[in-house]
């Protein structure tokens, strides 16, 4: 059996064409792509990507200046963070919870729009597999070539179950029996009219916002569709932790923030979500609110 897309630049010995993760005493990282016969340069001397050709990852290579650098493969999280960007990508943490919340299993037809730099699609990509199918929505032309580029790099050729499609989703989605559609835009509420045609009963949809205003326009427009049953809008924060001997706590900086995610279950065709058991909170839809449709797609966010 072939190897799955990408798997043989991820283990085994370091080849020619591989990315090389190198961490110095500081814990600084650097990334560069191993080619035969160059030297690697540093302000504290250089030293030739020869020596690391064949070594197992893991290996320590020194500097002319006699500095220590550990030589890993960049992992996915890594890589995404990394690699040229178009637009704000998906932090590893939020892909995470979308590969889990929105269930992408190998063999998955999903659709994605942006596809901004294409963070998001590998990880998507990774999950679904060679059986699977992947249709990337991306309105900008520029974008979506550095997210193929990226791509591309990452699993050192094409993925035969993507499909890049430049357009904005609403006007061009054609696919249909879809599993799962992940939308990471300004404006999701836009999308869902084509989104609702296109999935399955049963299927999920999932959307990445990154502000209050956003999540409360895209969870009422979802609502206001009537074709998906209770949306779940949630967030994910990590603290990292300093563990040194008796000095054990959650380091001092963190990243507070990065979007809302929010999933929904496709209906089945012609029936009616049902009737939400819990009152709404007092004054949620008082005089103030004036539904999804009336506010302008306003907040400054994800575009
Ligand atoms: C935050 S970026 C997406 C980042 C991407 N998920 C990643 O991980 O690299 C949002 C992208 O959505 C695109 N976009 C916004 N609305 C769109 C629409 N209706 N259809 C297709 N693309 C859209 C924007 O051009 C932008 O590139």
């Amino acid at each position: 059996m072939s190897e799955p897309t990408g798997a043989a630049r991820r283990r085994g010995p370091f080849k020619v064409g591989d990315q090389v993760q190198l961490t110095d005493p500081k814990g600084r990282h650097y990334t560069f792509t191993l080619e035969a016969g160059k030297n690697f340069h540093t302000h504290k001397g250089s030293f030739p990507h020869d020596e690391l050709i064949g070594a197992p990852e893991g290996s320590v290579v020194r500097t002319t200046g006699n500095v220590a650098y550990l030589a890993l493969r960049p992992l996915l999280p890594d890589y995404v963070l990394s690699m040229p960007r178009g637009a704000a990508v998906v932090y590893p943490k939020d892909a995470g919870q979308i590969l889990a919340f929105a269930d992408i299993f190998p063999g998955a037809r999903v659709v994605e729009a942006g596809v901004g730099s294409g963070a998001l699609s590998t990880f998507l990509l990774r999950a679904i597999g060679e059986q699977g199918m992947l249709h990337s929505y991306e309105r900008r032309e520029d974008f979506a070539e550095i997210a193929q580029q990226n791509v591309e790099r990452y699993f050192g050729s094409p993925h035969p179950a993507w499909q890049l499609t430049v357009g904005d989703l609403q006007d061009n989605l054609s696919d249909t029996d879809v599993d799962r559609v992940v939308l990471d835009m300004l404006a999701p509420w836009e999308c869902l009219d084509a989104v609702s045609k296109a999935l399955v009963p049963g299927g999920i949809l999932c959307a990445y916002v990154a502000t209050t205003t956003q999540l409360s326009r895209t969870v009422e427009s979802i609502r206001e569709i009537g074709c998906f049953a209770e949306p779940q809008p949630w967030e994910s924060m990590i603290r990292n932790w300093h563990v040194e001997g008796l000095a054990v706590r959650p380091d001092h900086r963190m990243i507070g923030h990065t979007g809302f995610l929010v999933t929904a279950r496709r209906l089945a065709d012609g029936v009616e979500p049902p009737v939400r058991r819990r009152r709404p909170s007092k004054g949620a839809y008082g005089e103030d609110y004036d539904g999804p449709g009336s506010r302008s797609g306003s907040a400054a966010g994800r575009d």
